[in-house]
């Protein structure tokens, strides 16, 4: 695998293949890779001849008090991991390499409405920040697909979105989330848990499966649903930011004929913060 921090050796390694006719596979990543983001490069080579990956921690998708200084890098790791799993090619840009000028007077992709509610509203801006980094390596890498994992749903739906609406050529391919044995979702967040808040973190999957257990068997009470799952976080200790039922084709507020769900949670852990979902099916 080769490792390359310019956009110019990434277009010309991916022009001669697409001249050669290959269908070109993106795995756009922030580093640090555990085995969910391990089983997208996976999905990615099976669908296509060569597999692009890219590390970048984007400054753009962190808010002023978040944790943008404190994000573990660790490339050397990254890459060995990447090269086992069959990736063709690492993309890790410098600040330098994508943002040149800084922020001040960069052009922004918004994706208004889907950006604003549930994450987007407690995390301002970090959803246009993943869209412009996003479109950037779009049309960096120009891949024929991209892989995204279901662990970030609103982040999933949001590029879905922006592809269809700017008519990027590029298909978009969700991937369903990677979990440790005891259900917790992997995360590169994981690592900032002590030992006793690793053992707590697992109550956020058991929430969602409880609370969508509850609507599997008829609970439609959304509201009071959500209440008790906010509740039961907090007894466990944990600051919920949110649990919602939305609908799971566009985090609209479900209606009686809405068949696909999904249940999703965000809520911190001492300096933590836990994301997680469920999609319930009941078709
Ligand atoms: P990052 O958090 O590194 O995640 C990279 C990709 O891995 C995302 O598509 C994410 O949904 C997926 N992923 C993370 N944990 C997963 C798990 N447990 N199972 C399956 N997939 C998982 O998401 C980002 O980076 C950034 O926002 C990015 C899209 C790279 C833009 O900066």
């Amino acid at each position: 695998m080769q490792t390359v921090a310019s956009i110019a050796e990434v277009r010309s390694l991916v022009s001669a293949w697409r001249a050669a006719g290959l269908r070109v596979a993106f795995v756009p990543t922030m580093g640090n890779l555990h085995a969910g983001h391990i089983h997208l490069v996976s999905e990615a080579r099976k669908r296509a001849d060569k597999v692009v990956a890219s590390i970048f921690v984007n400054p753009l998708q962190f808010g002023p008090s978040e944790d943008f200084a404190a994000y573990p890098r660790t490339l050397a790791a990254d890459q060995e991991k990447l090269a086992a799993a069959g990736c063709d090619l690492l993309f890790a840009p410098t600040e330098q390499v994508m943002y040149p000028l800084g922020r001040d007077g960069l052009s922004y992709v918004e994706v208004p409405g889907l950006s604003d509610i549930l994450c987007g509203a407690f995390r301002p801006g970090h959803f246009r920040g993943v869209a412009t980094v996003v479109s950037k390596l779009f049309n960096i890498v120009r891949p024929d697909v991209a892989l995204f994992g279901e662990k970030d749903y609103q982040q999933l739906l949001v590029i879905r979105l922006m592809v269809r609406d700017l008519d990027m050529p590029v298909e978009i391919i969700g991937v369903p989330t990677v979990r440790e044995a005891d259900g917790l979702a992997m995360s590169s967040r994981n690592g900032y848990l002590g030992a006793g808040e690793r053992r707590l973190a697992t109550e956020v999957y058991a929430t969602l499966q409880a609370l969508a257990a509850e609507v599997r068997v008829g609970a439609r009470d959304y509201a009071d649903l959500e209440a008790a799952a906010v509740a039961r976080l907090e007894l466990a200790g944990f600051r919920p930011d949110y649990v919602s039922v939305r609908r799971a084709e566009d985090l609209a507020v479900p209606q009686a004929v809405d068949r696909r769900l999904v249940v999703l949670a965000a809520a911190r852990l001492g300096a933590t913060r836990l994301i997680d979902n469920l999609l319930i099916d009941m078709s």
